[in-house]
């Protein structure tokens, strides 16, 4: 069974039809591409942070979905509000994602220090905040989708194994 997949990207400028949104379609190619994943909602949304965590709550509490993947937001301008509308919806943290995408980052650029991103859970879904620019998206999800499987398998109960390595 594919994982049930949510794209938000946040960004003001995209949702007044002033910045074309090239991440959020970036990340539904890495994901389709991969072929266990199925993208079910994908939305573009200001920077409004009460949006955000409604929207993140009806995605996880009514949809179920298994992933959501939200990108923009996590820097430090007063509107980047992706990581405190997530940590608000959050039951448990899961900070071991987060970490590792800005430790691999920090090979590529220091500027991976100024991202905020956090990643939790809610119930049954996992919550990713990723970095605005495409190119940011490829290089975190290409860090983190070894392992993404797993994790939704254990969370999800359907996979109790953790295997060797
Ligand atoms: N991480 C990776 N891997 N590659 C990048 O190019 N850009 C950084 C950082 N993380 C970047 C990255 C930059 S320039 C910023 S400002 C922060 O992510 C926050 O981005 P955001 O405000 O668009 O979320």
């Amino acid at each position: 069974m594919k994982y049930t997949v949510g794209i938000i990207t946040l960004s003001d400028k995209g949702s007044k039809g002033l910045r074309e949104d090239k991440s959020g379609p970036a990340i539904r190619e890495i994901l389709e591409a991969d072929g266990r994943f199925d993208v079910l909602e994908q939305f573009l949304f200001s920077d409004d942070r009460e949006n955000l965590e409604r929207e993140l709550v009806r995605l996880c509490d009514e949809e179920k979905l298994n992933l959501i993947l939200t990108t923009g937001g996590t820097g430090l301008s007063p509107r980047d509000n992706a990581p405190e509308a997530t940590l608000a919806v959050a039951d448990r943290q899961v900070p071991g994602i987060a970490e590792y995408m800005r430790a691999r980052s920090f090979e590529i650029t220091p500027k991976a220090m100024l991202s905020r991103g956090v990643s939790v859970m809610r119930g049954s879904s996992l919550i990713i905040n990723l970095p605005g620019s495409t190119k940011a998206v490829r290089e975190n999800l290409g860090f983190i989708m070894p392992a993404l499987g797993h994790g939704l398998d254990i969370m999800l109960g359907r996979d109790g194994e953790c295997g060797s390595d």
